[in-house]
C-alpha cells in the first residue's frame, strides 16, 4: 500500500497496541483517506502496532527515542525518516512523545493527533481515566492540529459518548476507541482534501 500517482503520503507514528492505525489502515483499503498509508514509525521497537504495519505490507521504521541524548536529535532523525518517504501528513495514533519545533515546523499544520477526551477538557495522558474519575457524564474523542501546545491545537473532528454509572475506566475507554476509530479517518479525509482554513483556533471547512 504505497503512495500511488499523486496520491498524498501519510505517515502514521504509533507507541503501542496501533488500533487507530489499523482503522486508518482499513479506511485506506477502502481508499477513504484522500491519500495513502507510505510509512509507519514507531519510537517503540517493540510496540505491537508494527506487526498491524507488517501484516498491511506498510513499510516501518523505529527511530528510537533512547538512543537520543536530547528531544531535538530525536526529532530530526523522525524528520529525515518522514521526509525521505515524502509525505505530506503525519497521523500521531497513540505515539506518546511530545513533539516540539524542531518536528512542527518541519510538517506546518500537517500533524494530527487522536485523544481520548472532549478537547480542551482532560488533555495529557489518559484522558478517558482522567474523564471518568472527574464524573463527567458526556466523554468523548478529539482529533486535532498539532501545536506546540499540548493537545491544544484547532479541532478538526470531535465525538461524543455517554458515560453510563456501572462504567468503569476500561468500559469508557473502550467506547470511546469506537469513536476514535471512525473520526480519525474522516479527520485525515477533511485535512488532505485542502478545502479548509484556520480561522483563529477554528479548523473550518470551506464549502
Ligand atoms: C488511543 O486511545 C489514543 O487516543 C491515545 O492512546 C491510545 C492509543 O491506542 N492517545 C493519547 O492519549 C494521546 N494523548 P492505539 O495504539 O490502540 O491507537
Amino acid at each position: 500500500m504505497t503512495p500511488s500517482g499523486s496520491d498524498p503520503g501519510i505517515a502514521v507514528l504509533i507507541s503501542g497496541r496501533g488500533s487507530n492505525l489499523q482503522a486508518l489502515i482499513d479506511a485506506d483499503r477502502l481508499r477513504q483517506l484522500g491519500g495513502s498509508i507510505a510509512l509507519v514509525v514507531s519510537n517503540r521497537p517493540d510496540a505491537p502496532g508494527l506487526t498491524k504495519a507488517q501484516d498491511a505490507g506498510i513499510p516501518i521504521r523505529v527511530v528510537n527515542h533512547t538512543d537520543y541524548a536530547e528531544r531535538a536529535a530525536f526529532e530530526r532523525a523522525l524528520v529525515d525518516v518522514l521526509r525521505a518517504a515524502d509525505v505530506s501528513l503525519v497521523c500521531l495514533a497513540g505515539f506518546m512523545r511530545l513533539l516540539g519545533p524542531t518536528f512542527l515546523d518541519a510538517f506546518p499544520n500537517a500533524v494530527l493527533n487522536i485523544h481520548p477526551s472532549l478537547l480542551p477538557a482532560f488533555p495529557g495522558t489518559n484522558g478517558a481515566q482522567q474523564a471518568w474519575t472527574y464524573g463527567v457524564k458526556v466523554a468523548g474523542a478529539t482529533v486535532h492540529l498539532v501545536t506546540a501546545e499540548l493537545d491544544g491545537g484547532p479541532i478538526v473532528r470531535q465525538a461524543a459518548v455517554p458515560v453510563h454509572d456501572d462504567d468503569t475506566p476500561e468500559t469508557l475507554a473502550a467506547r470511546i476507541l469506537i469513536e476514535e476509530h471512525r473520526i480519525y479517518a474522516d479527520a485525515v479525509r477533511d485535512v488532505l482534501s485542502g478545502a479548509w482554513t484556520i480561522d483563529g483556533r477554528r479548523f473550518v471547512r470551506r464549502r
